[in-house]
């Protein structure tokens, strides 16, 4: 069968690689791929970004079953695209995928449906913004988090530590006449969410959703910021492991009873229901109790490249029981087999990453494919003389290991290996897990 992966990351990458090792799939395109899916024989590239123009492509292909990787064409309604033409797909429809593409949605959905999240206001008004934040926190001077509402490719949330932090972001995300974040704004125009400063850690909760039916993935915690320690900007992700430990048993129970579950029914209530990866970006507090950060209707990057490394399971056969129905699936039936060890994988990003990321550096020494370690592209792309760099996050080494430590220690020295002018990365990855 022919299998269709909609992204050019490194999740998809690592998505395209685990398709491509079921016997029933002989082949994956990748739309528009990257130099690591270029070079994998059972991978091919495709040129094609407009929706409609995929949909021809699958059409002609007779492809099986199309997953979609990111949160713009999701957000820009692909699944409802392929859907129209009676096409197998795998993600969110466009109005289910509001709940990562609008903050202010998310936010109004947890309420309503009584999801434990951080207390909120929304604003389009900036001296309002500005008033709320004086109230909250003009004396205490705590942290307090300001967020774009719109698609900002996790550059749109600042938690800002002074209220003059916040003062400043406000006047970014609602007066900047020129978006210099390139936020897509929903609704027309700028808006704010100012959320209230929830303490604890995170961890990324993803599960598969047919419509109906729930199977969570195993849990990943990723790493934010740029720096060692947490320190510097906020990317999309410098590395990110499996499982973590943050979520306990117990965590993960309530985290089903609190969260997904009454997420799931609360959109089917709605009358959206939801289909695809959901991700609920978590902050658990000292004493267990998880609140949801941030929905992405999509599977977490870097997350999903140690993710997949310890899925046991076909995922092809797992996606064609999610999709076997429109909205209804049979998922019921799967349960999903998982390598014990832990997986972890850093990120190498390019010199500028993430305001200005430079293209075009030569990538050496990348290691051959082993069956516990996989260097996973992002933003590469393939020349006859190697892979270059062609985006913020350019790789995530990823390796397996009997502990965190014995898997970062293999991760780093794969790692070590490999070489491009400027290659920005952590050298602490998976650091909550080792002080455990
Ligand atoms: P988001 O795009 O909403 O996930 O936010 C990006 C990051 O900002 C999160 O991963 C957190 O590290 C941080 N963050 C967002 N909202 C909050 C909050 N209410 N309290 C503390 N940290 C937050
Ligand atoms: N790594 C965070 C995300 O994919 O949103």
């Amino acid at each position: 069968m022919k299998v269709l992966v909609i992204g050019g990351g490194g999740r998809e990458h690592a998505l395209a690689w685990k398709l491509g090792a079921s016997p029933k799939v002989n082949t994956v395109f990748v739309a528009p791929g990257n130099g690591g899916t270029a070079a994998d024989p059972k991978l091919t590239n495709i040129a094609i970004t407009d929706h409609a123009a995929l949909a021809d492509f699958a059409q002609a292909e007779k492809v099986a079953l199309t997953v979609v990787g990111p949160e713009a064409p999701l957000a820009g309604g692909v699944v409802d695209v392929f859907r129209a033409r009676g096409l197998r797909v795998f993600g969110p429809t466009r109005a289910a995928a509001q709940l990562e593409s609008s903050k202010a949605y998310a936010k109004a959905f947890m309420q309503r449906h009584k999801i434990p999240t951080a207390a909120f206001a929304t604003f389009t008004d900036a001296a309002l913004a500005h008033a709320h934040v004086d109230a909250e926190v003009g004396a205490s001077g705590a942290p307090i988090v300001i967020k774009a509402d719109g698609l900002a490719a996790g550059k749109g949330v600042v938690v800002a530590m002074s209220p003059a932090q916040a003062h400043e972001a406000i006047d970014w995300m609602l007066d900047a006449g020129d978006n210099p974040l390139g936020v897509q704004h929903n609704a027309g125009q700028a808006r704010v969410v100012i959320e209230e400063f929830l303490e604890g850690e995170e961890a990324s909760f993803i599960v598969l959703c047919d419509g109906k039916n729930v199977l969570s993935l195993a849990t990943s915690q990723d790493h934010k910021r740029l720096l060692d320690d947490d320190q510097g900007p906020n990317t999309g992700g410098m590395g990110a492991y499996s499982p973590a430990p943050v979520v306990t048993p117990n965590v993960h129970a309530k985290v089903m009873h609190e969260i997904i579950h009454p997420t799931i029914a609360g959109m089917a209530k709605d009358g959206i229901p939801y289909t695809g990866f959901l991700y609920a970006g978590l902050m658990i507090d000292a004493s267990g109790q998880p609140r949801t950060v941030e929905f992405n209707c999509r599977l977490g990057d870097p997350e999903t490249q140690p993710i997949l490394m310890r899925l046991k399971s076909d995922l092809f056969e797992v996606l064609m029981h999610a999709t076997s129905g429109v909205n209804e699936g049979t998922l019921d039936r799967v349960e999903l087999e998982w390598d014990r060890r832990v997986a972890l994988g850093v990120v190498m990003a390019a010199s500028g990453y993430p305001l200005q990321p430079r293209r075009g550096d030569a990538i050496t020494g990348l290691p051959a494919d082993a069956d516990d370690a996989m260097v996973f592209h992002a933003g590469t792309a393939p020349t006859p003389a190697g892979p270059v760099t062609a985006g913020g996050r350019v790789l995530c080494v990823t390796a397996l290991g009997d502990s965190v430590k014995l898997a970062q220690q293999r991760a780093y020295d794969l790692l070590r290996g490999i070489h491009f002018d400027g290659a920005q990365f952590r050298r602490d990855i998976g650091h909550r897990a080792i002080k455990r």
